[in-house]
C-alpha cells in the first residue's frame, strides 16, 4: 500500500485542505519524515487535553457501577452518595482556600465559564465588561454574544506581551462595569495574568473579578485571590475524563442559573450530577495537592529544555508570549515553514502538537490568540503550540527535540527548493 495513503487515513488531518498536505506539496518529503512501523508516539497536545490518570479511573469505577448514586434521593444509596458528593465539594475547596458550598459541579470549563458571565443577566443584558483580546472561545464568544445583546466590552489589547497589565484594566474601568473577565493562563501562549496585582483592583472598584482558570489549573499551586470572585475550571486538562469541571462562585456573587430544573448545586445548575466525573475530578484535585509543586518543577525542567534546544537546532525560532508563563506550554514560530504544514509532517513523524483551530472549510486557521497579540500573520501561521503533562519524560523531550529540528530543517529545505524552481 502507498506509505503515505496510509498515514493519510489514519491520521485526523483527512478533512484539511488539500494544500496543508505536505506530501502533496513536497513529494520529497516521502520517506524523510516517517517515524517507522513500531513508533512510539509522543503526546505534546495536554492543552487540549490529557489522558486519563488510572488512578483517577480507579476511584471512578465504584459509581460506575450497579448501585444506584443520586445524590438528591432520600432513601440509604442517595443519602451515601450524597455524602460523597460532599466530600468531593470539601476536597476542591479546601484545595483552592474556599468554601465548599461556593463550588459548583458542571460539565467542564465552557459551561463554567458561561455560568459565570452569562448569570450576571437574568432579563436584560446592558452595562459595560472588561476582558483581554487572548482569551479562550468560551469567553471571547460568550462576550460576543452578549455584546450582540446590549453590552459594551473592552477587549484590552495584550500585545507580544500576551497578557493585559493592571494599569489597563484600571484605566478601563467605568462606573457601569459590571464584571472584569481574564484568563489566569493562556492555553495558547502560557502567558499568566497577573492575578495578584488585578485582584486588588477589583476589590478596591468593587467590580467582580471572573477568571478562566482551566489553563492554570493543575501547573502550579495557587488559593483564590480574595479579588477573585467566580473562577471555571475543566477536568479534562488534569487526567480526569471530559465532560467534568466546576465553577467557583464566591457566596457574594448572585448569579442566574443556565440550566434550569431542579435545585442542585444551590439551585446554580439543574441536573442530576455525574457522581462517577465528579469523584474523579476530586481524586485528580488530591492528586495535584501531592505531586505539585514537583510536578511543575519537572514540567517547567523540561519546557525550557524543549525550547532552548529547538532555538538552537532549528534556529531561527521565535517564543510567542514574552510574559511569565505557566510550566508547561511553549508557543514556537518557525519561520519559512507553514505551522499547519509542520503539524502534519510531525504527526507522521510521532509527534502530536497543536497549530491554531480547525476553521469551517476544514481549514487551519493560525490561532485567533497569536493575531490579536500583533503577531504578522506569516509568523503566527508558522507558529505551533507544544504542551507537557506531569506524565512527560526527559526522554520524550529529547525524541522531540530531534525529530522537530530534523523535519523543521528538511521543511525549510523543500520551500527553498521550490521556490528556487518557480
Ligand atoms: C483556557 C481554557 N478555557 C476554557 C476551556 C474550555 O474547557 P472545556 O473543554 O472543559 O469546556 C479550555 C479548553 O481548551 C481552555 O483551554
Amino acid at each position: 500500500m502507498n506509505p503515505g495513503l496510509k498515514a493519510w487515513d489514519f491520521c485526523g488531518w483527512r478533512g484539511l485542505r488539500t494544500h496543508a498536505n505536505p506530501f502533496l506539496k513536497y513529494p520529497a518529503l516521502k520517506g524523510r519524515v516517517s517515524a517507522g512501523g513500531r513508533m512510539k508516539r509522543i503526546y505534546l497536545d495536554n492543552n487540549a487535553t490529557t489522558g486519563v490518570d488510572p488512578r483517577i479511573l480507579n476511584s471512578m469505577l465504584p459509581e460506575l457501577s450497579a448501585i444506584p448514586n443520586n445524590p438528591s434521593s432520600v432513601h440509604y444509596f442517595g443519602q451515601e452518595a450524597k455524602s460523597r458528593l460532599n466530600q468531593a465539594r470539601e476536597t476542591i475547596a479546601a484545595f483552592l482556600g474556599v468554601k465548599p458550598q461556593e463550588i459548583i459541579f458542571t460539565s467542564g470549563g465552557t459551561e463554567a465559564m458561561n455560568l459565570l458571565l452569562r448569570g450576571f443577566f437574568p432579563k436584560e443584558v446592558s452595562g459595560h465588561a472588561i476582558t483581554s483580546n487572548v482569551e479562550h472561545a468560551c469567553v471571547f464568544q460568550t462576550l460576543k454574544h452578549l455584546e450582540e445583546r446590549g453590552l459594551q466590552v473592552d477587549y484590552l489589547p495584550a500585545g507580544l506581551f500576551g497578557a493585559v497589565m493592571p494599569d489597563q484594566i484600571k484605566a478601563a474601568i467605568r462606573p457601569n462595569t459590571r464584571f472584569i473577565a481574564l484568563t489566569a493562563a493562556s492555553n495558547e501562549t502560557g502567558v499568566k495574568h497577573d492575578l495578584d496585582a488585578i485582584g486588588p483592583i477589583a476589590l478596591d472598584a468593587g467590580i467582580p473579578l471572573i477568571v478562566d482558570g482551566v489553563a492554570w489549573l493543575g501547573k502550579e499551586l495557587f488559593k483564590v485571590h480574595p479579588g477573585i470572585a467566580g473562577m471555571g475550571f475543566s477536568g479534562h486538562k488534569i487526567h480526569a475524563p471530559q465532560g467534568t469541571g466546576f465553577a467557583f462562585v464566591r457566596s457574594s456573587l448572585k448569579l442566574s442559573p443556565q440550566l434550569t430544573g431542579g435545585i442542585q448545586e444551590y439551585n446554580l445548575r439543574a441536573g442530576t450530577q455525574n457522581m462517577p466525573g465528579i469523584i474523579g475530578l476530586a481524586k485528580a484535585i488530591s492528586l495535584l495537592k501531592t505531586e505539585l509543586p514537583d510536578a511543575t518543577h519537572r514540567m517547567a525542567i523540561l519546557r525550557d529544555k524543549l525550547e532552548s534546544s529547538l532555538l538552537q537546532t532549528a534556529n531561527p525560532v521565535i517564543v510567542n508570549g514574552m510574559g511569565p508563563r505557566i510550566c508547561n506550554t511553549c508557543n514556537l514560530s518557525f519561520p519559512g515553514v507553514q505551522g499547519d504544514e509542520l503539524l502534519i509532517a510531525l504527526d507522521l513523524a510521532g509527534i502530536a502538537a497543536s497549530h491554531g483551530s480547525a476553521c469551517s472549510s476544514g481549514a487551519l486557521e493560525p490561532s485567533r490568540i497569536l493575531t490579536s497579540m500583533g503577531l504578522p500573520p506569516q509568523m503566527a501561521r508558522s507558529s505551533l503550540r507544544f504542551s507537557l503533562c506531569r506524565d512527560t519524560t526527559s526522554e520524550e523531550i529529547d525524541r522531540a527535540i530531534t525529530v522537530i529540528s530534523e523535519v523543521v530543517k528538511t521543511l525549510r529545505n523543500l520551500y527553498t527548493a521550490t521556490v528556487q524552481k518557480e
